[in-house]
């Protein structure tokens, strides 16, 4: 059975969320050995955004593609990277027509396999970045990928604060896109969530993979800060918060000739350095 393993970690935040990376892509690679690690960065750039030395950093580090968020557009140096069909990163795909940057991105799985392709869309539930219909934009994003032989394999992040969205939109892959759709992976809140699972037989699925940062913090910011804006409201700097380190994310394990997701296993690991 051709098996290919893939790790996939929560949002990085900030230089204390890429040491967390660091540290999860060493464990995991002594514990499971994945064939591809995937990281969303979209909070690298001191909690927001990602800048092309960042971009670089986690590269090197391990991470064999890249995503993005709704804070996809706060380092704008970013975009000829986000433009380089070369460079395994993408702008989230459900934005205006114009919007600069790739949809997708992909990286190989071996020579005889389909090759896995990556697509981010937001959600619009109580989310303060406009986007398009995410739902439409999957159809139209793996209809437009057809060159590939064998036919491509899909993985989708959906970057979104409610839950229900979420599993809709794993629902809606698993109903209209089971033959090309591997794994549904949600991210956004920063925090893990206990549903790792393999919906109907053939996509591996979580709600959210949680965050590569501090744990003593709010969802990755110093606590302080946040408890005075949110309790006195007053007007506070959210600075990136660098203790208790953790990556938490998801690994899932894909047979490439059943074009399926045989398993998942949550990943959290603390960083141990
Ligand atoms: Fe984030
Ligand atoms: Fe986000």
């Amino acid at each position: 059975m051709p098996v290919r393993t893939i790790a996939f970690f929560g949002d990085i935040v900030g230089s204390p969320g890429r040491r967390a990376f660091a540290s999860a892509v060493r464990q995991v690679t002594d514990h499971h050995n994945p064939d591809s690690i995937i990281v969303n960065a979209e909070n690298a750039r001191h909690g927001s955004g990602l800048h092309p030395d960042g971009y670089k950093d986690i590269r090197k580090i391990g991470a064999d593609a890249v995503t993005l968020g709704d804070h996809w557009l706060r380092a704008k140096q970013i975009f000829p990277i986000l433009d380089d069909p070369e460079e395994p990163i993408a702008r989230p795909a459900n934005l205006s027509v114009q919007a600069a940057g790739k949809t997708s991105s992909s990286i190989s799985l071996g020579d005889a396999a389909p090759r896995l392709h990556i697509i981010t869309v937001l959600g619009r539930l109580f989310m303060g970045y406009p986007a398009d219909d995410p739902f439409a934009c999957i159809d139209r994003e793996i209809a437009r990928i057809t060159a590939d032989d064998p036919p491509a394999l899909f993985v989708i992040e959906i970057h979104a604060e409610a839950t229900s969205e979420k599993i809709a939109i794993t629902w809606h892959c698993a109903q209209r896109h089971a033959d090309r759709v591997v794994a549904v992976v949600g991210s956004h809140t920063h925090v893990q969530t206990a549903d790792a699972r393999i919906v109907d037989h053939t996509l591996a699925a979580i709600t959210d993979l949680g965050m590569s940062g501090s744990r003593r913090s709010v969802i990755g910011r110093q606590i302080d800060p946040v408890l005075s804006f949110m309790r006195e409201a007053k007007p506070a700097a959210f600075d990136v918060a660098d203790q208790d380190l953790a990556a938490t994310g998801l690994l899932f394990r894909i047979d490439t000739d059943r074009r399926i997701a045989t398993e998942t296993i949550p990943l959290f690991y603390t960083c141990n350095s």
